[in-house]
């Protein structure tokens, strides 16, 4: 299931890398690293060095593990859908119309999920679910501390003891980063432009 997912989202990658071609400034990893400049003039300090410097390899493990590709809402462009970067990581938009799902075509010899058109809201065998808002604003996970999205990552569980996280969100693929990185990739989701946008809970199979 997952493999047919990351194969949809390889899809999508090839449209991004065609279209980065035509518009070079469609990098989001480009635009988090410029974010984290110390303000002052002074030189900054060694931790704050330190930080920045994780904050950028949190924001290419972002890009490289397909983060944006179902987290950040899209905007439509004549090159196909590019992640809008007013919103990103804001996860399924509470303001979305879900589609009518069609009854029968998803199956064990039918498709395997569907998706919404930005790939942030999506129906399988498991029922439907939602992009999690990964920004740090109290709809997100400002609440979050790096030890409990390490524990999520890393059991597949709500904050590492609650309920069974959902496909296609492929944890077990993120739990393969060291705590390192997994703090450098926390450090990133914490630079991000907090969005206050409640994604609905999921909704059970019929
Ligand atoms: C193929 C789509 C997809 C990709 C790629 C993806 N996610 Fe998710 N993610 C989801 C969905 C859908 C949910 C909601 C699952 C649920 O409600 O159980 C989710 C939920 C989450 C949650 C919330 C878990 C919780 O306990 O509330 C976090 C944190 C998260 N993703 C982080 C990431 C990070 C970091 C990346 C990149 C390394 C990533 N996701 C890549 C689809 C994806």
């Amino acid at each position: 299931m997952n493999i047919a997912v990351r194969c949809l989202l390889g899809l999508f990658a090839v449209g991004g890398v065609l279209s980065a071609q035509a518009q070079p400034p469609s990098d989001t990893t480009a635009m988090a690293a410029a974010a984290p400049a110390p303000a002052s003039a002074a030189a900054p300090s060694a931790a704050a060095r330190e930080a920045s410097k994780a904050v950028r390899r949190g924001a290419r493990l972002a890009t490289f593990g397909g983060c944006h590709d179902c987290h950040t809402p899209k905007v439509m462009t004549p090159q196909g859908p590019q992640p809008d970067k007013a919103r990103l990581l804001a996860g399924y938009s509470a303001q979305a119309q879900l589609p009518a799902v069609p009854q029968g075509v998803i199956g064990p010899a039918q498709w395997g999920a569907l998706a919404t058109n930005d790939l942030t809201g999506w129906v399988g065998p498991w029922g439907t679910s939602f992009a999690a808002n990964l920004t740090p604003d109290a709809t997100g996970l400002a609440a979050w501390t790096a030890e409990q999205f390490i524990q999520t990552m890393r059991t597949g569980k709500h904050l590492g003891a609650g309920r069974a996280i959902l496909p296609p969100m492929p944890w077990f693929d993120v739990a393969v980063l060291s705590d390192e990185d997994l703090k450098a990739l926390f450090a990133y989701l914490r630079s991000v432009k907090p969005i206050s946008n409640e994604v609905p809970q999921p909704i059970p199979p019929k």
